[in-house]
């Protein structure tokens, strides 16, 4: 298992520059399956979901070839309609494969997604929508199986506005025959750029990026090139990471309209927040202050910044209150948090109360996903003395060069092997 040895203490300063949006290209890459031609993504971010991916479309007839942060697919050539279940139970937005699969091919093969370490994760909208678009769907030895011999426009409406949903069912129906129309969608920036890439393809979407987009139903998409947006959750960590540290961060190459919720949250504590056209700047030389966060769906706080959120507050002068909102298990980075000293608990899965120290101490912890991860290096990095942060494979999911460009602003983090015995102790669950 690999880790990170971080020494916390010093102030980080300078400048990070933020690749491209994992989010945003894991759906553009699903949207890519409705192209009958070539695609040309740049701004492409080499995280290992994404490349997971772009394997995964390479085993399905795509021809893809990445050079740095520009990808190139030929996706006349899909031929595969079953997706290998390894790589579908690796990542959930291989899900988003199966619209795109029954619009080029007229079936699709797909395992139920599981859970995973932040919650239930179901796909109940996902399966309703293709209902409603035309898709006859059964579930047999936990595998759907999905045939549509020509997809049809429909009214779809979201209880929750799911980001996956919205964009997994937008790119089902740019092939419909006839228009669709999405309510209660999700307004995430990640939905509007794959709205963008989409229209650039030759679609008819509008609305993208208000509750209501209206699709309509085209005959075939041409190819095309596109630059995905900036990936607004590891520029916002970057912030973090120099407001905790009481530093002066400037993250280049992101829209900061994407960062409004955590810049406007970091101003209430008292952090100073400048923005520019592409770049946001946090200088933090005071204690900063408690405020409390509810996590919603964009424009609310995001879900994916929760965690960093909760470590940044564990420093502050006073009681912070976190509500997670979005998701019924993002919550496994409170016990180790606590580790570190910090005077944080959960009063149910989704309610964290904070109490900011003077102090965080060095400590072994484990990083459970993805953004916990990210939460673990970032309080480790205020903490005095030398952490272990355990499951480096789950930072380096979503966060590209993450312990470089810190190195980079004055942070000391070294990539390590750890032995089994090294990672935290992890409490049993009850
Ligand atoms: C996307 O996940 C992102 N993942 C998540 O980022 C992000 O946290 C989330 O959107 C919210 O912004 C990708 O884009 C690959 P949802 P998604 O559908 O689409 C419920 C990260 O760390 N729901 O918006 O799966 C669901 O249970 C990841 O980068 C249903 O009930 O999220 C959850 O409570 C984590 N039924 C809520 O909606 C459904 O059919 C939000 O889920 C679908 C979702």
């Amino acid at each position: 298992m690999n880790g990170f040895k971080v020494r916390g203490g010093a102030s980080l300063h300078g400048v990070a520059r933020v690749g491209g949006s994992k989010n945003a290209a894991l759906a553009l890459l699903a949207g890519a399956l409705c192209v009958e031609g070539e695609v040309v993504l740049h701004n492409f971010p080499a995280v290992s979901d994404v490349l997971l991916m772009v394997d995964l479309l390479r085993l399905m007839g795509v021809k893809a070839e990445r050079n740095g942060d520009t990808l190139w697919m030929d996706v006349r050539g899909l031929n595969c309609s079953e997706p290998p279940e390894n790589y579908v139970r690796k990542m959930r937005a291989s899900f988003y494969l199966m619209g795109p699969l029954l619009a080029r091919l007229g079936r699709a093969k797909m395992p139920v997604p599981g859970g995973c370490q932040i919650g239930t994760r179901p796909v109940d909208y996902h399966i309703k929508g293709l209902h409603q678009l035309g898709v006859e769907i059964t579930q047999t030895q936990g595998a759907y199986e999905a045939v549509a011999s020509q997809l049809v426009g429909a009214e779809i409406y979201f209880d929750f506005p799911s980001a996956g949903a919205t964009q997994h069912l937008m790119t089902a129906a740019v092939l419909a025959e006839g228009n669709t129309l999405i309510q209660h969608a999700a307004m995430e920036p990640e939905v509007l750029d794959l709205a963008y890439f989409l229209n650039r393809m030759g679609a008819r979407i509008e609305g993208a990026g208000t509750n209501t987009i209206t699709i309509q139903g085209v005959r075939k998409l041409q190819g095309g090139e596109y630059s995905l947006i900036s990936d607004r959750v590891q520029a916002g960590s970057y912030l973090l990471a120099g407001a905790i540290t009481h530093g002066d961060v400037t993250v280049e190459g992101v829209h900061p309209e994407h960062l409004q919720p955590l810049n406007l949250k970091m101003r209430e504590c008292g952090v100073n927040v400048t923005e520019g056209n592409d770049w946001v700047r946090v200088q933090n030389p005071n204690r900063h202050n408690a405020t409390d966060i509810t996590t919603m769906p964009f424009p609310g706080f995001p879900t994916d910044l929760q965690q960093p959120m909760c470590a940044f507050l564990t420093l502050a002068n006073g009681a912070s209150v976190v509500r997670e909102q979005v998701y019924d298990g993002r919550n496994k980075h409170v016990g180790e948090l606590q580790r570190m000293g910090a005077d944080i608990k959960a009063t149910d899965g989704r309610t964290f109360i904070i109490n900011g120290v003077d102090r965080l101490t060095a400590a072994r912890v484990e990083a459970h996903d993805l953004r916990g991860g990210a939460a673990m290096i970032i309080a480790a990095l205020a903490a005095e003395g030398e952490s272990l942060v355990s499951g480096a494979e789950y930072v380096d999911r979503g966060y590209q060069g993450f312990e470089e460009a810190l190195n980079n602003l004055g942070g000391s983090i070294e990539r390590v092997a750890l032995e089994a015995e090294d990672s935290a102790v992890v409490s049993s669950t009850p």
